[in-house]
């Protein structure tokens, strides 16, 4: 499973290619390891973060270099991005010396990363992630409430959507209202919604006010805007039932509260998802999808309004996109929408993909690499079923090392490859408890042993 899962991350969702240099979080066990030793295999430059100084040897005995996530200099540095606009900058400041420490082991600007380690690890590796770099991530091992810090760069609502592959009959939904002037003229949502129409995308807007929804309606777009939706007049009709998009509010430990967690991910979808998607909804609406859900939201720098973004974006196929300046600006998410749905955010420099298991043409083809002698399978550690607690104990306390490993319950021995081959070591095993020679083993149509 875990090579089956980067075998997707690296070879589809970042389509990597050699001499690159990609930076992994956990790169001496489990995923990490299997990531680390498929990209050097592959001809890239990798860079993995570990805890101990015998993990990074581990990453350096199969050609990577390490960056060790508990140096005194940056230990403390490993946290989400605070609630606080005055703490941003402060914040980043803190992590400049770890990104100059994974760029001076990976030879230059990072062009991949490989996340999986959760809240306190990924806003750390998405600054680390070079200009134009792609991070993927599938996983969240310290908690699911993502945050990172926009990057510099600007691009056009033109340019997004041809990197995003928008094509006519599409969906797409505009925010809209953020930063307009005078509270009403959103000049960099008139201009996406003027190259939505002339793309042919089926357009909905979601204006915050009703007289922008009003200005919007009296542009006299076409055919092509399906609808104006204002959170305005939602927030009229459900009253004390709704909460406006923002950032996403932290959430009880999933671990230790599942309850008040659970909770807390309802709130947000019933607050704010499902009243808002079912404004959306009717406007974009087609045979081919009753639900209504936008393959494309062009969301904006001026609100942080990306976790209801991801959660409303297609799943599997739909991307949330920006086209203005990022830097200075906060973003949060709930992790688990933009990664089981493996859905996508696209800003000016940088991109964010969800990644999630892999198909069974996949695991072909992952088979045929490793045919072609360009991947390998960690050899798997067998270990008795009666191991198994402390297994499981070493994994959940992080002491456990770069290993697959395989429970062995009534095997008699390893290295068996049929059936055949099981029932005749069974026979001589049993034979040899009760003391008896045996010459010959032969096993009958019924699988009984004679
Ligand atoms: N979506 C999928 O298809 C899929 C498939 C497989 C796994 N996963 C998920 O991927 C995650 C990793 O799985 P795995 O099998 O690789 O686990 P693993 O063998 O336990 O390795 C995770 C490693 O991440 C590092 N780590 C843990 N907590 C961290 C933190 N707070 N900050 C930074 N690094 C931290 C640790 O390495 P160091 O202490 O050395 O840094 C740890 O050994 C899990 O959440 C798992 O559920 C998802």
């Amino acid at each position: 499973m875990t090579l089956g899962t980067i075998h997707r991350a690296l070879y589809h969702t970042l389509d990597i290619e050699p001499n690159k240099r990609l930076f992994v979080e956990g790169a001496s066990t489990g995923t990490g390891y299997d990531c680390l030793r498929s990209a050097v295999s592959s001809g890239l430059n990798v860079v993995g973060m570990v805890s101990s100084e015998e993990r990074a040897a581990r990453v350096e005995a199969v050609g990577g270099k390490a960056v060790d996530r508990k140096d005194p200099q940056w230990a403390q540095a490993f946290t989400p991005v605070p609630d606080d606009p005055a703490e941003w900058a402060n914040w980043e400041a803190q992590g400049a010396s770890f990104v100059a420490a994974a760029e001076a082991a990976a030879g230059g600007s990072i062009d991949y990363v490989v996340s999986h380690a959760g809240e306190t690890a990924f806003p750390r590796s998405f600054q680390t992630l070079g200009d134009g770099g792609v991070l993927t991530f599938y996983g969240a091992s310290s908690g699911y409430r993502f945050t990172f810090m926009g990057k510099q760069g600007s691009s056009t609502p033109s340019k997004m959507f041809t990197r995003a592959g928008l094509r006519a009959g599409q969906s797409l939904l505009i925010v809209y209202g953020p930063g307009a002037e005078d509270g009403i003229v959103d000049r960099v949502a008139i201009e996406a919604i003027e190259v939505g129409c002339q793309r042919g995308a089926q357009i909905a807007v979601l204006v915050d006010t009703v007289p922008q929804r009003e200005f919007v309606n009296s542009l006299g777009f076409g055919a092509q805007v399906k609808g104006v939706v204002s959170l305005e007049e939602i927030e009229r009709r459900l009253g004390d039932d709704y909460d406006p998009p923002g950032p996403f509010a932290e959430m009880p430990n999933p671990f230790t509260e599942s309850q008040a967690f659970k909770e807390a991910v309802r709130l947000f979808s019933d607050r704010t998802l499902k009243p808002i998607g079912s404004a959306i909804a009717p406007f974009l609406r087609n045979t081919l999808d009753k639900r209504g859900l936008p393959d494309v939201v062009f969301d904006r720098a001026g609100r942080d309004g990306l976790a209801l973004a991801t959660s409303l974006v297609k799943p599997n196929v739909g991307k949330v996109i920006y086209a203005e300046e990022l830097s200075g600006q906060r973003f949060t998410f709930y992790a688990p929408q933009v990664w089981m749905r493996q859905r996508r955010i696209l800003m000016p420099s940088a991109e964010i993909r969800g990644t999630h298991l892999n198909t069974a043409r996949e695991f072909a083809e992952m088979q045929g690499r490793i045919a072609a002698g360009q991947i390998d399978v960690l050899p798997a550690l067998a270990r008795p079923i009666e191991d198994i607690a402390e297994i499981h104990q070493a994994m959940w306390e992080n002491r456990h090392g770069g290993a697959n490993y395989v429970v062995t319950h009534a095997l008699p021995r390893m290295g068996l490859k049929t059936k055949d081959e099981l029932y005749r070591a069974w026979a001589l095993r049993d034979a040899a408890e009760r003391g008896e020679v045996i010459t010959k083993v032969e096993t009958g149509s019924a699988g009984a042993l004679r």
